[in-house]
């Protein structure tokens, strides 16, 4: 039996996501349908069907956040870049996430830019903020 996810794991070290290319090729060697690469590939977060971006964000939708309007900057997120969760802006700027508790409740709502937390978070502020990384 193939070990599809090592496989698909090491795909995703080589580029940062999972090339198309590469799923064929998968496909083919392994006589594995697409579909069932697929399926798994979008299973698992860990997994990315997307190029990374030079900026990650990670909106939390934790209740503690998501009560003090963390889905608004979501939103706001959205419609500024044009991008719904998952997706990465046509220039590689930013890859945009939702997640369930980034950890750091009192701080919410809040949202995580690489490596740098964003507490007290409006949808207001988030546009600013986003301004800092291009
Ligand atoms: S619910 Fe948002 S950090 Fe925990």
């Amino acid at each position: 039996m193939t070990n599809l996810i090592g496989i698909l794991q090491e795909i995703q070290s080589e580029a940062g996501y999972l090339k198309k290319e590469r799923l064929v090729e998968v496909s083919e060697k392994f006589d594995i349908p697409l579909s069932r690469i697929y399926s798994i590939a979008t299973f698992f977060k860990s997994f990315s069907l997307v190029p990374p971006a030079k900026h990650k964000i990670m909106v939390c939708m934790g209740t503690a956040c998501y009560v003090r309007g963390g889905h608004l900057i979501a939103e706001r997120i959205s419609q500024h870049l044009g991008i719904k969760p998952g997706e990465v802006t046509s220039d590689g700027n930013f890859k945009f996430e939702t997640v369930n508790c980034l950890g750091a409740c009192a701080l919410g709502p809040l949202v995580l830019i690489d490596s740098d937390y964003h507490g007290k978070m409006t949808p207001q502020k988030i546009v600013k903020v986003l301004e800092k990384y291009k």
